[in-house]
């Protein structure tokens, strides 16, 4: 069973009680839970980890390399800064499926840009918790183009 790695950064930890006019009121367990259902139905198994530490995120990345078919990943504000976390997803060459809660292109310009955008398959924002499960179902169905799930 291919095990998707669901890799959430800075501050999502606080998910349910941070600017919930933004983010919702949904928190991280519940986003977690829900992803764990979903794959199960997809046939898929997850990992669920956070962190709000860049180095932390590029380790959990450099571990995935034979452990995990894919990754989902919502950098948090690493997103818009984080070259190192661009390269890691890279030098691992494992497909990934950028996330966030909130429309970046709707919000201030610093959150326009992405880094992890060059590394992914694809982005799916602006549809809250949702973004997460949308997420699963384009790396189900790329694993299945690919042979590998
Ligand atoms: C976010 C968007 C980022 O700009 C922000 O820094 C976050 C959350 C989102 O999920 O909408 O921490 O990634």
């Amino acid at each position: 069973m291919a095990s998707i790695l669901v890799l959430n950064g800075p501050n999502l930890n606080l998910l349910g009680t941070r600017q919930p006019e933004v983010y919702g009121f949904v928190t991280l367990e519940m986003v977690e839970d829900a992803c764990a259902n979903h794959a199960a139905k997809l046939g898929l198994k997850v990992e669920c980890l956070q962190s709000n530490h860049e180095g932390a995120l590029i380790d959990t990345i450099h571990d995935a390399k034979g452990r995990h078919q894919g990754i989902i990943l919502n950098a948090g504000a690493y997103t818009h800064t984080s070259i190192a976390l661009m390269d890691a997803l890279i030098s691992v060459e494992i497909p990934a499926v950028e996330v966030h809660l909130s429309n970046i292109y709707a919000r201030e310009a610093f959150r326009h840009s992405s880094y992890i955008s060059k590394a992914a398959l694809g982005q799916i924002c602006g549809f809250g918790a949702q973004g997460y499960l949308l997420a699963l179902d384009a790396l189900a169905a790329h694993l299945k183009d690919a042979g590998a799930a």
